[in-house]
């Protein structure tokens, strides 16, 4: 029996307990206080317990990409863990990886609350945090107090999601980046630019090619291809943006595409949104989890089929199990992340997706989930 589901998410859910924002706070707080009982023999013996009851050790689920390896396919989406503060305890839960941020190069307090609302109906989430976070320094200073601990504490690679200052105007934005960048490069396993977020005014207009190629330029000399970068898109785009985004990743030797972030579209929503009484179209901010699953599996699908599989894309948007998370990977991801799925399915989401995908690998006679990758295609590719 799944406790979350059958009896703390109901309760949870009644708003009892504090709104959705309280509680990510209190869960980020438990997590945080797990990754600190490392230094403990018996903080040690729950953090493997909690690993053997959440996680999915599988060799057919691990892969090595950009030279970093990653022990199964599936990450904790940006926006989880703002300030990494819970950084060594995402393992614990069984992902293959975490991608902590956004941040930003000054900390910030983000939007006015209430700004994340749960639409149960609708199994989404809609949030306009507008990156509330205590900025670059901050996470470098925590990352080198975990990276300095022997035996390390993490045994799964971090992503850093970066993001633009909300007071530094548009065109100060490479700078901005560069300066999050500069203090967090020996820190991250693999880093993101996040153009997408609705919840900064401008910031997707930082998508458009002439934008972005100066935020890359800046940010790929000062890394001379140390790290692999990555840019998270919106799900908004049309075709004809995203192929422009394409290019210019190749151009600048980017190391993939992270697609999606949230939408600002509210189609067919039935949730009115319980604690302003507003319908969700009223509300200003990013829409995620199953409304957006299938926009983003399109979107995965054409970045594979105009790149022919040759730029690695971390697929996020709508994973709520092991079909959702076959679905990414066979359009074309090396790798998928979830947040509001966790919200609705709890941790066993982790578990649970990993042995679905172990079940397809199983149906489909594949070996190793690197034979998945963008299946879909593969009578559209001719071999060469
Ligand atoms: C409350 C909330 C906060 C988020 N914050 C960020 C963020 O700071 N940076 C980011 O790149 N994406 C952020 N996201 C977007 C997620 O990383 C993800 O791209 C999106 O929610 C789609 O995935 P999902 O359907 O699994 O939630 C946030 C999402 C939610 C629900």
């Amino acid at each position: 029996m799944d406790l979350y589901r059958t009896a703390l998410r109901p309760l949870l859910f009644t708003g009892w307990f504090g709104d959705p924002e309280t509680l990510h706070g209190r869960s980020i707080d438990l997590l945080t206080w797990l990754a600190q009982q490392h230094q403990y023999p018996l903080g040690r013996l729950l953090r493997d317990r909690l690993a053997a009851t959440y996680g999915c050790p599988s060799d057919r689920l691990c892969q090595t990409l950009w030279g970093v390896q990653f022990p199964n396919p599936l990450g904790l989406a940006a926006g989880f863990d703002k300030d990494g503060t819970a950084a060594a305890a995402w393992q614990t839960l069984g992902f293959g990886f975490a991608e902590l941020g956004t941040v930003t190069h000054r900390p910030q307090p983000g939007n006015p609350q209430p700004r994340l609302f749960r639409l149960p109906r609708d199994r989404a989430a809609l949030n306009r945090m507008g990156f509330n976070n205590q900025g670059a320094a901050r996470l470098a200073e925590s990352l080198q107090d975990l990276r300095r601990i022997t035996p390390s504490p993490l045994t799964i690679p971090l992503g850093i999601n970066l993001g633009k200052s909300k007071m530094t105007p548009l065109d100060g934005a490479p700078a901005d980046y560069l300066a999050s960048f500069r203090l967090l490069r020996d820190l991250g396993d693999y880093f993101v630019v996040n153009v997408s977020s609705p919840n900064t005014p401008g910031l997707r207009d930082l998508q458009d090619s002439d934008r972005l190629g100066a935020i890359l330029d800046a940010l790929q000399q000062a890394n001379q291809g140390q790290k692999p970068i990555l840019v998270k898109i919106a799900p908004d785009l049309t075709d004809d943006a995203i192929a422009q985004v394409i290019a210019i990743a190749q151009q600048h030797q980017l190391a993939g595409l992270i697609a999606t972030n949230t939408t600002i579209r509210r189609d067919g929503l039935r949730t009115t949104v319980l604690s302003t009484g507003n319908r969700p179209q009223d509300e200003p901010g990013g829409l995620s989890g199953a409304p957006v699953r299938s926009r983003s599996t399109e979107v995965i699908r054409f970045i594979y089929r105009e790149t022919g599989g040759s730029l690695p894309i971390i697929g996020v948007g709508g994973i709520f199990n092991g079909d959702d998370a076959w679905e990414k990977i066979t359009a074309g991801a090396s790798l998928i992340q979830t947040y509001t799925g966790l919200i609705y399915e709890g941790p066993t989401l982790i578990r649970q997706t990993l042995t679905g995908l172990l079940g397809h690998l199983d149906r489909h006679n594949l070996p190793h989930i690197t034979a998945a990758i963008g299946l879909d295609h593969r009578q559209d590719i001719p071999i060469p």
